[in-house]
């Protein structure tokens, strides 16, 4: 499993959303075995989960139910928008552990899946008990660098395998290329979550190729 988050990166905002979303589901047509999703920013996801056949994820949704809310993003309403699933305590939005319980029963009363990041395998020890669909273990300080979690922390990964227990766990931070994915399976995780190799790169079909050929 494969998952790009957009976040908020030019090349992924407003009409960029569903643009670079429909690119690489070309690429991914060729790699039929692969669960390809992607999270676009909040005010595109309506648009690309419409026009989009691949599993559809909220970057962030908030312990919001229905009615009195201004400016929060609820889980029901990211299902009406077409989501998949929600991830929760991204490193760049960061939650406390009662935000995340909160909106993760909200989340699966409503049909979402779960995603729960977590910087290192004590926090996937502490979001196992949260019973989240997938946890993503991410270690912050290589988000958005050269140098992938595969290559600077692969005894790591072996730990948050293991401290995920029965929850499928997927890695992120710095992943670019196939050897990231290979060592990720390798090491037991599911899969990867990738950002700005993809999204940033003048040529995103060819990277998202190449990181599809390592499943
Ligand atoms: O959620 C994925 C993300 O934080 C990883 O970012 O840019 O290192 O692929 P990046």
């Amino acid at each position: 499993m494969i998952l790009i988050n957009f976040k908020t990166y030019p090349q992924a905002i407003g009409p960029n959303a569903l643009k670079l979303t429909k690119s690489l589901e070309e690429v991914a047509k060729g790699f039929a075995k692969v669960v390809v999703g992607f999270a676009p920013p909040s005010l595109e996801l309506a648009e690309v989960a419409a026009h989009s056949k691949s599993p559809i994820w909220a970057q962030h949704t908030d312990p919001a139910r229905e009615g009195q809310y201004t400016g929060y993003l609820s889980p029901d309403d990211a299902k009406a928008a077409g989501a998949v699933g929600t991830f929760l305590n991204h490193s760049e939005h960061p939650l406390d552990l009662e935000t995340i319980q909160r909106t993760a029963d909200l989340a699966k009363k409503t049909g979402l899946k779960t995603l729960i990041f977590a910087r290192d395998p004590e926090k996937v020890a502490e979001f196992v008990k949260l019973s989240p669909d997938f946890i993503a273990y991410e270690p912050p300080e290589l988000i958005g660098g050269d140098i992938s979690v595969t290559s600077a922390k692969p005894e790591i990964i072996g730990e948050a395998v293991k401290a995920a227990g029965n929850t499928p766990l997927l890695i992120g931070a710095g992943v670019h290329e196939k050897t990231d994915i290979t060592k990720a399976l390798e090491l037991g995780a599911i899969g990867a979550i990738v950002s700005s190799a993809v999204v940033t790169a003048p040529n995103p079909q060819e990277i998202f190729t190449n990181l599809l050929s390592g499943f």
